[in-house]
């Protein structure tokens, strides 16, 4: 009986989805789940083209498969793989190569490589993006680790990515844990921009008083344009969904506490630990966290009332203006997170290709957008750019935006919108262009209360003073 080509562990929508686009492009996988209903389901789905086989035991999975074993993991990141790996590994043998697909902390994926490479096993971290529907029709695909064990996923992985310019959404992300690393990042990208667009959102609602047909109108004018992009179709479809329990929009009926899984923090909690500045992710992680105090901000907006929004004069100018914040906003947020990408390459010698991570995000994830297309001749250009921002051509968009950005950031501040997410992109942007910063005076407190030492501008070297208490 002929062995097949690959495994899928794990047959919820997202692994099943996987596993149909991966028969769909003619290998032969074999799909196993602890749940049998899962297994039935697989073998219900599969079209009679496609080489697939459901399993219930892990014996007959692995069994059922060529060698070396190509095995992909579409299970929840933390315990569940690590479960799946204690039960699988004993059945597997040298040279076999075990995927991640899920989105597990990348500092896991490392513990995972060592420990499987002791047993003379490959283990990869594969990031995955496009959701449900992407999985099945085409993802963008972020695989790390070995490089030989890559070589031999290649030509599976280019067949079942999403396309653009009949370029693959998939590329070599560099080493060890770095394909989960850049999927990490992208979401880190991801609540950014989701962020700016509910600021956006707001700021026309309120603003300028327009309605869900309005807005709709509104987002499928930018998507036709410069800011085309998955996430502003789909929230141009939101405002057309009407609610099956009332009257009106859906959107107005949702409950305005957003949830979180955790790769936002992380990539929070990883730029804060190596040191680099990428505000517009931060807060977006913390509005998530600030909107789930429903009750105390229902009490806080009575204690706090605010004055009436002054609607502005030229309604067609001010959202236009809000388009080029968003715009210029959301490509600040991209800077930081590819900023970011840089500083983790070098720290954990990752040796990640910038210019192959922008080419695979315009295609299949849920970042995808026209502006990655720029990014993409960026780094064509110069890849060791540090900042997107510092890119002649970036520099011509930033500069016909800005003004807006400050306009749009100073209507939300003089009338009490909160627009976090702007202000915190016009905030980095205003900081990461000024050449002398006023935290001059911090180093002189510090090394007044606490003598920790300054440096100088105008000489070498380390200095403290004995810093005079005042008299008058
Ligand atoms: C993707 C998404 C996917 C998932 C997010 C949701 O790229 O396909 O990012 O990975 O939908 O993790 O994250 P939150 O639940 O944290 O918003």
């Amino acid at each position: 009986m002929d062995k097949y080509n690959y495994g899928m562990v794990g047959l919820g929508v997202m692994g099943r989805n996987l596993l149909y686009n991966i028969a769909d492009n003619g290998f032969s996988i074999a799909g196993f789940d602890l749940d049998e209903e899962k297994v039935k389901e697989l073998q219900d789905g599969a079209t009679s083209e496609m080489k697939v086989k459901g399993t219930v035991t892990l014996e007959d999975f692995v069994s059922a498969l060529e060698t070396p074993r190509k095995i992909i993991l579409m299970v929840p990141a933390g315990k569940p793989v690590d479960a799946v790996l204690e039960s699988i590994t004993p059945l597997l043998s040298k040279g076999d190569i075990v995927i991640d697909a899920g989105n597990s902390y990348f500092k896991d994926t490392n513990r995972r490589v060592a420990d499987l490479a002791s047993k003379e096993l490959h283990f990869m971290g594969m990031g995955v993006s496009g959701g449900e529907k992407g999985a099945r029709t085409g993802p963008s695909i972020m695989p790390g680790g070995d490089l030989e064990a890559f070589h031999l996923l290649q030509p599976m992985l280019e067949a079942i990515s999403a396309k653009v310019d009949n370029e693959a959404c998939t590329a070599y992300m560099g080493k060890d844990s770095a394909g989960n690393y850049v999927k990490m990042v992208h979401n880190g990208i991801e609540y950014a921009i989701m962020q700016l667009i509910s600021e956006a959102y707001d700021l026309l609602k309120r603003g300028a008083n327009l309605n869900n047909d309005q807005l709709y109108q509104v987002f499928k004018e930018w998507n036709n344009g410069e800011m085309n992009s998955f996430l502003i179709e789909i929230t141009r479809d939101i405002f057309h969904q009407k609610d099956s329990l009332t009257d009106g929009s859906l959107v107005d009926q949702i409950l305005d506490k957003a949830g979180a899984k955790g790769t936002g923090k992380w990539t929070s909690e990883q730029a804060m630990e190596i040191g680099v500045s990428i505000p517009t992710i931060d807060i977006a992680v913390t509005s998530r966290i600030l909107s789930a105090y429903k009750e105390e901000r229902v009490q806080a907006s009575q204690l706090y009332a605010k004055n009436e929004i002054a609607t502005p004069e030229n309604i067609e100018l001010f959202i236009k203006e809000v388009g080029d914040a968003l715009y210029l906003a959301t490509l600040i947020s991209y800077a930081q997170g590819l900023a970011l990408l840089v500083k983790a390459s070098e720290e954990y010698q990752f040796e990640i290709p910038l210019k192959d991570v922008v080419k695979i995000w315009r295609g299949g994830c849920i970042i995808r957008s026209v502006l990655l297309e720029k990014f993409y001749t960026a780094y064509s250009k110069d890849s060791n750019l540090s900042n997107i921002l510092l890119d002649q051509d970036i520099s011509v968009i930033v500069k016909d935006k800005i003004s807006s950005l400050r306009k749009t950031a100073s209507f939300a501040a003089s009338n009490g919108i909160s627009s976090l997410g702007i202000q915190t992109a016009l905030g980095y942007f205003d900081a990461y262009t000024t050449e002398s910063l006023p935290v001059n005076l911090i180093q002189a407190q510090r090394d007044y209360f606490g003598a920790h030492t300054y440096q100088r501008i105008d000489r070498e070297g380390v200095f403290h003073t004995s810093w005079q208490t005042a008299t008058h």
